[in-house]
């Protein structure tokens, strides 16, 4: 008897805590993507909340008017009141400053004008407490002419002679010209001439960037050197600067560089737009050799332990190409490649079919078994607020950080801080300095860079200097974190907010995926996971008041769901029950809602079809307990 009663008593107790048991899961949506294994254990990248400093602009501690590491130090724990997990900071090494630090002269020595060894691994110190991650920057691509590599290799020390890509020219009557119609990205020739060498030497930014040589094997292994020095100092790994440059297509067997065609569109020969750079971006020895920096990067783990230290690649390239990056069958790469695609895809004028598309893309493309990250500005584009919509801010924060995978924020994203106006005679970016008076507006990332905005006090509380190396914005009474800080519903705050919910929920961090545009207006994001809370997340991305059924799209929503994130466009408070057949939706509202309880997770996550076979099983068990008292 007793035995009849314990097999029922176990029917219904297996019934209850593995309903898979009794029937697969269906994922019966086409458009959800899956983001892994559900019980495997996440990486710590995979879900984390990533934050770019620009460190000239960030915090300036020794009254310069440059933001330093010592200032990064000192504000870290404002990383940390974000919730962020790891910081990737633009280039900090020893440079003479043409590109504001992507022009290297010495890979494993801090520049001055930043602070010095001993302030990095103060830096590094205060990082480990608050436990956020530190990844540098890392500039494969090329050095400053002022590195000494490229000064001994100029002058044909036999040790550096091919560090870099030098060639005698085309002869043509009698006159020397550049090898090939090569453009730079910042203007004019790629090509430049050195006297000392009495040969041309390629640089695919400014002049004073001469390009390595990937070719030589020298060079990759004095790269790999750079990796494993700072690999040594505990950071956690490395963003890779201009991937798809990295190689050039090799000289033919003439030792001749062929010519790129034009583009048809770009009418102006200095432009970079004018050529197809099908020999000097994208060659397929890229990939290999970021799968050969992630070699280094897992076996220095493997000797030394601790978590993982991870890739983040700039690869501005066609996605099937951007992919490639993740890794294959057989070798591993970056585990980010960034994903420029929100930059990239939208405009102020997209719609949610436009959103909608541009997130599938990513997810729909990216191989299985891979995270996905999501980039929305950074020191070379124009800021997000400038781009998508200053009243747009909080909405494409919640975007990033309910969808899945990792986020990418550069500095001031989260308090809404926009371009600044820069006239001519105060632009330094290298990039618009090429140009002149009339267009240089349309290539300077000079009004992205300006000093972070800390407070209402001089200088906006980045420096006490009395100039600063970019002026400070006009709005930084209003829009900076002290401010923000009180104001309940600030872009600051709402972001906070954002982030403790993603760290809490395991339906964020892995759940399923489903992304669908509800009209030309609203944009929804559905997470879920089995025995776990649903979550959406609206944007009503235009002017209007919508009003949505969200039953019509998502059938097996429950008829209440809860709000947990609002914006102050809002009308609906957190904590407040909104019908899921009716919900109003404000001017450029967003919200994120969730399912109320355990009942209603169980039913959206499709187990609806589940409860026929409990009511099976629990007839089962009463015959059990009936056969049991006989
Ligand atoms: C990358 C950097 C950019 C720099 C360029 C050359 O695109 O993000 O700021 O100018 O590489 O290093």
């Amino acid at each position: 008897m007793i035995k009849y009663r314990l097999i029922a008593f176990l029917a219904v107790l297996l019934q209850l805590h593995c309903p898979t048991l009794g029937q697969p899961y269906p994922n019966y949506h086409a458009d959800f993507v899956g983001i892994g294994d559900h019980g495997a254990d996440l990486k710590w990248w995979q879900t984390a909340a990533f934050y770019q400093i620009y460190p000239r602009s960030f915090k300036d501690s020794n009254g310069d008017g440059v933001g330093d590491l010592n200032g990064i130090a000192e504000q870290l724990p404002y990383l940390k009141e974000l919730g962020i997990t790891a910081t990737w900071l633009s280039p900090i090494f020893t440079s003479p400053m043409a590109d504001f630090g992507y022009d290297i002269a010495n890979f494993t020595e801090i520049a001055p004008i930043f602070g010095t060894m001993a302030d990095f691994e103060h830096l590094m110190e205060v990082a480990k407490k608050l436990d956020i991650k530190i990844i540098l920057d890392f500039v494969p691509n090329h050095s400053s002419d002022e590195c000494e590599w490229f000064r001994r290799s100029a002058a044909r020390d036999p040790e550096f002679k091919d560090f870099y890509v030098w060639h005698p020219g085309r002869m043509e009557n009698g006159n020397r010209h550049p090898p090939s119609n090569w453009i730079s990205v910042f203007r004019g020739s790629a090509w430049q001439w050195h006297e000392g060498r009495q040969e041309f030497y390629l640089h695919q930014f400014v002049k004073k960037q001469p390009d390595l040589n990937y070719r030589n094997p020298k060079v990759r292994e004095t790269m790999s050197n750079v990796l494993r020095f700072w690999l040594g100092k505990g950071v956690a790994g490395f963003r890779i600067d201009a991937v798809p440059h990295v190689f050039e297509i090799a000289p033919d067997n003439q030792n001749q560089y062929r010519d790129e065609p034009r583009n048809d569109w770009d009418n102006d020969p200095e432009d970079y737009g004018y050529l197809q750079h099908i020999y000097t971006k994208d060659q397929p020895e890229t990939i290999d050799l970021v799968y050969s920096w992630r070699a280094v990067l897992d076996a220095h783990q493997r000797e030394h332990g601790g978590e993982d230290r991870i890739l983040m690649a700039e690869t501005y390239s066609p996605i099937d190409i951007v992919m490639q990056y993740y890794g294959n069958a057989t070798a591993e790469g970056a585990q980010l490649p960034f994903n420029f695609l929100l930059i990239s895809e939208l405009s102020n004028s997209s719609n949610a079919h436009a959103y909608e598309g541009t997130v599938l893309k990513w997810l729909q493309h990216m191989p299985k078994g891979r995270t996905a990250n999501w980039v929305l500005g950074n020191h070379d584009q124009p800021r997000v607020g400038s781009r998508l919509g200053r009243d747009r801010v909080d909405m494409l924060n919640m975007l990033t950080a309910t969808l899945p995978g990792a986020s990418v924020t550069y500095q001031g994203e989260e308090l809404g801080m926009t371009n600044v106006w820069i006239s001519w005679k105060d632009t330094v970016d290298p990039s618009a300095c090429n140009t002149n008076p009339s267009i240089y507006e349309q290539y300077s990332r000079d009004p992205e860079r300006t000093p972070f905005q800390w407070t209402d006090a001089q200088d906006a509380g980045f420096s006490n200097a009395s100039k600063t190396w970019l002026p400070i914005a006009v709005d930084y009474k209003e829009v900076n974190v002290e401010q923000e800080r009180q104001k309940p519903l600030s872009h600051l705050n709402v972001f906070k907010q954002l982030w403790q919910l993603r760290k809490q929920s395991q339906t964020l961090k892995r759940g399923e995926t489903e992304v669908k545009a509800l009209s030309d207006a609203v944009l929804a994001v559905k997470r879920y996971l089995e025995r776990d809370s649903t979550y959406l997340t609206l944007l009503n991305i235009y002017d209007g008041v919508e009003t949505i059924n969200l039953l019509q799209s998502f059938p097996d929503l429950p008829p209440q769901l809860k709000v947990v994130v609002v914006t102050e466009r809002s009308q609906v408070k957190v904590g407040d029950l909104v019908n899921s057949t009716s919900l109003q939706l404000q001017p450029k509202d967003s919200l994120v809602l969730q399912t109320t309880s355990s009942y209603y997770s169980y039913a959206t996550n499709g187990e609806t079809r589940f409860l026929p076979v409990l009511g099976v099983y629990l007839w089962l068990a009463q015959v059990g307990l009936y056969l049991s008292s006989r």
